[in-house]
């Protein structure tokens, strides 16, 4: 009898056993696929054509290609384009919520009209990532997971203006042609407003001055970062003051390669052209000697970083260990002169 009842036990333990052991089982699939399920980036930028822009996106891409064949974790990155309409942008933002994107990256149409995007998006939990249009510092702390990618404006522009330096230290009159002490600059803009343009419009300049070199602006204007614009007002510019442009100072490449063409067509391909950015066409143009040089702003580093953090953010709400990240959401990428 004894032996009876201890089989019972023994059976009805095993039953429990195995009953636990599939439980586990279950459980730990359960685990592996919430673990192992699609991660959904909504991006939004603020046009389809800026050139620099469209990098960072394009090594978001190859980033996210990456990371779905090393973990086997499917991404979904879609991306629009607003048309330069703050309106437009915050529609995309609000279907991405709608749908459920677990992360958003945006590079914000205006720059200073941050807060409905980030209060829809953390009033649902949602991290953003905002790059290369920078928020205001306010903007960027109105919720807990809200970072920037993009580079430091000021650095940029030193690293121009060092470039500049350099080879007037090293020749003076390669770039003071009528050999009069100073140097007469025009000066091409990005967009009114973006952080970029007013600060490398402003420390370019003073940094040269500061050095020692007199600088005598001809005259300048905002060619919103666009190579044809920039190539119109080059030529009117061209028009005015002619072969006494020695230097011509952009705020990035798009607007320097603008510059060019318009300078070739007049035959002034001596001219001195400095860009910014280090776009494919920008660092050709340099080894081409069309360009007297850039400064890296690395877009393949903001697109990897772009990509990390958002990834990571997605999956565990948190950023990734290996991604420098300064004042708790700032990341600035490395940037370096490229000249011939
Ligand atoms: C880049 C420009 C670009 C602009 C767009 C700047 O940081 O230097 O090339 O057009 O960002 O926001
Ligand atoms: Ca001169």
């Amino acid at each position: 009898m004894g032996g009876l009842k201890s089989r019972h036990i023994f059976s009805a333990a095993a039953v429990a056993a195995a009953v636990l052991i599939i439980f586990c089982a279950v459980n730990i699939q359960e685990r592996k696929k919430e673990e192992n399920k699609g991660i959904k980036i909504g991006v939004s930028v603020y046009k389809s054509n800026d050139a620099f822009v469209a990098e960072i996106v394009k090594y978001m891409e190859e980033s996210a290609r990456e990371y779905e064949q090393e973990t086997g974790v499917k991404i979904n990155l879609d991306v629009s384009a607003a048309k330069s309409s703050q309106r437009t942008q915050n529609e995309q933002i609000k279907r991405y919520i709608s749908l459920g994107y677990d992360v958003i990256c945006v590079n914000i149409v205006d720059r200073t009209d941050a807060s409905s995007i980030i209060d829809s998006a953390t009033a649902e939990g949602i991290p953003i990532v905002f790059f290369n249009r920078e928020p205001v510092y306010e903007d960027i702390l109105r919720g807990e997971n809200i970072y920037y990618v993009g580079t430091d404006a000021k650095s940029t522009a030193l690293l121009q203006a060092q470039m500049l330096i350099d080879i007037y230290d090293a020749d003076p009159l390669s770039l003071d042609k009528n050999g009069d002490g100073k140097l007469q600059y025009v000066m091409l803009e990005g967009e009114t407003g973006h952080q970029d343009a007013i600060i490398r419009t402003d420390w370019s300049v003073q940094t040269v001055a500061n050095h020692g070199i007199t600088m005598e602006k001809l005259t300048g204007g905002a060619a919103d970062w666009d190579k044809n614009q920039a190539a119109a007002l080059m030529e009117q510019w061209i028009g005015t003051y002619g072969k006494s442009i020695e230097v011509v100072l952009c705020n990035n490449d798009e607007m320097a390669l603008g510059a060019v063409n318009a300078l070739e067509a007049a035959g002034m391909e001596e001219t001195a052209v400095f860009g910014i950015d280090a776009t494919e066409e920008g660092a050709e143009a340099v080894k081409d000697g069309r360009l007297l040089g850039t400064v890296n702003c690395n877009a393949s580093y903001q697109g990897e970083s772009i990509f990390g953090l958002a990834v990571s953010l997605g999956r565990y709400g948190r950023p990734p260990e290996d991604l420098p990240i300064t004042d708790g959401r700032y990341i600035r990428s490395p940037i370096e002169i490229v000249k011939q």
